[in-house]
């Protein structure tokens, strides 16, 4: 394969994903296949010598497709998505080709003043009047790993990066309950210690309870902890909770602690400004993290992290070795200083297709319409006197379990859920919610319509029916 079969291959792909996603609709969401099924196709060893181009693509063509969850699929209601509009995936073509680095201003100058172009134009997008600045992470995940970095190093006075933590003094993090794992899984890397992690009590709403975090940090202060950092979550990931921000930041603010909202999943809504009083405070935080590749279709890896003050987060991650140093330094930002990694995709190039491919018109449609579909799925519930409304959020999700008169809820939601992702027509996942079972729905595919989603209750509805035949004539031979 050299560069100039390029244009054949390209083809080549571009014909086979248009047939991709015009089957897509009939295909299984979740992929059918069982552990080791794909493994068993490949052989153990690379291949000593080239092979060609045609039985490379002949294989992918065969082997792959079936090992995969179709993430794009109309009728992936699972998780949170993970979308590409067609021109984020344009773009992303374009980015395969340049395979640029752009862990410094000078390896990509477009790449690296594009992404600060584009972290002004979220900030536009969703509302924030203050300047923030920041930079495109790969994933959420990285973002907060770095925010809780900088409030250990800020905490230590920046001392930490130098002694280490052993003589330090034990600081303390607080953190909503219904954060994403991604908080812990920080707080366990940074040193810090899931022990020192505190979870205030939630309000009835599922939000913080900002008296009982003032009352913790008091009683660590007085106890000889050092507080460090506060992260609150608008969208947690179980059932879409909100922290109500003001108060809680306002406390941080108080402590001088460093402060960190994720807004993965939910921050893209504010792309639509009647969305905008759920993060009420916000502009109060040090950094913020959206997911784009979440809800505005573009894809993997595109998360935002806004930085009020980026020097604290580059004078803890940022690192200047005399091999990174560049002609002009002061002129210009290398954004892989305020990032662990070193090495950089362009992300930004898909961000710039697609805001310019849809405008801010077409993506507050996108959301509208997502937010509109799923109230009208979850009506159909609610109506249903064998469900049950498990928990309802103002954006696209909602959970809900099965009821029938005189049957065990918790095996039958169980069953049922289980059932629905054999099925195939659409996906869901389940979450434990106050200690119960609770299938959970959420819609965010860039493809997906109206009927998809109203779909998911027929399926449903049809599935349950079928669970309570099998279990009344005693037939529960699936299980
Ligand atoms: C609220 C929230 N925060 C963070 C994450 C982690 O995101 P990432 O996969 O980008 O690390 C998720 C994942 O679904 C999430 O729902």
């Amino acid at each position: 394969m050299k560069y100039s079969d390029l244009p054949k291959w390209s083809g080549e792909a571009a014909k086979w994903a248009e047939e991709y996603f015009s089957t897509l609709d009939d295909q299984p969401v979740r992929s059918q296949v069982e552990p080791g099924d794909i493994k068993a196709l490949l052989p153990e060893n690379p291949p000593e010598n080239p092979e060609d181009m045609e039985i490379i693509f002949r294989d992918f063509k065969e082997i792959i497709p079936p090992g995969i969850t179709h993430w794009q699929h109309p009728r992936f209601f699972t998780y949170f998505v993970s979308n590409a509009s067609p021109a984020s995936i344009i773009a992303e073509q374009l980015v395969n080709y340049m395979a640029t680095n752009s862990m410094l201003w000078q390896t990509s100058p477009a790449a690296t003043e594009l992404e600060e172009r584009m972290i002004q134009w979220f900030g536009h997008a969703f509302g924030l009047q203050s300047g923030y600045s920041g930079l495109i992470q790969d994933t959420a995940s990285s973002a907060t790993l770095t925010a809780v970095l900088t409030m250990r190093e800020k905490a230590l006075n920046w001392e930490g990066l130098e002694r280490g933590l052993r003589h330090s003094p034990q600081l303390r993090i607080y953190g909503s309950k219904e954060n994403h794992s991604s908080i812990e899984k920080a707080v366990k890397l940074s040193g810090i210690g899931f022990d020192n992690l505190r979870f205030p009590n939630n309000l009835p709403n599922r939000s913080i309870d900002p008296e009982h975090l003032r009352d913790m940090i008091l009683e660590d202060i007085d106890a000889g902890y050092r507080p460090a950092g506060l992260v609150l979550c608008v969208g947690g990931t179980a059932t879409g909770a909100i922290d109500n921000l003001v108060e809680p930041i306002q406390i941080a603010r108080e402590f001088d602690l460093y402060t960190h909202v994720d807004a993965a999943w939910a921050g893209s809504a504010m792309v639509c400004p009647e969305f905008r009083y759920l993060w009420k405070g916000v502009e109060g935080a040090d950094s913020i993290v959206i997911n784009p590749h979440k809800w505005l279709g573009m894809q993997l890896e595109c998360s935002i992290q806004f930085l009020a003050d980026p020097i604290l987060q580059s004078k803890t991650v940022g690192l200047r070795p005399d091999y990174l140093r560049t002609k002009g330094e002061d002129r210009i930002s290398n954004l892989s200083e305020m990032a662990i990694v070193l090495g950089r995709r362009f992300r930004a190039l898909k961000v710039w297709f697609t805001l310019r491919a849809y405008g801010l018109s077409g993506l507050r449609d996108l959301i509208r319409n997502h937010v509109k579909w799923t109230k009208e799925l979850e009506k159909k519930f609610c109506s249903d006197n064998e469900f049950e409304l498990a928990f309802s959020s103002p954006l696209a999700l909602f959970g809900f379990r099965f009821k029938p008169r005189g049957m065990d809820s918790e095996l039958v939601t169980n069953r049922l859920f289980e059932r629905i992702n054999d099925d195939g027509r659409i996906y869901l996942t389940q979450a434990k919610i106050d200690g119960k079972t609770t299938i959970r729905f959420t819609c965010g595919t860039y493809s997906t319509t109206r009927d998809d989603v109203l779909m998911a209750y027929d399926v449903v509805r049809e599935l349950g029916d079928r669970i309570k035949l099998e279990m009344t004539d005693g037939s529960t031979s699936r299980d």
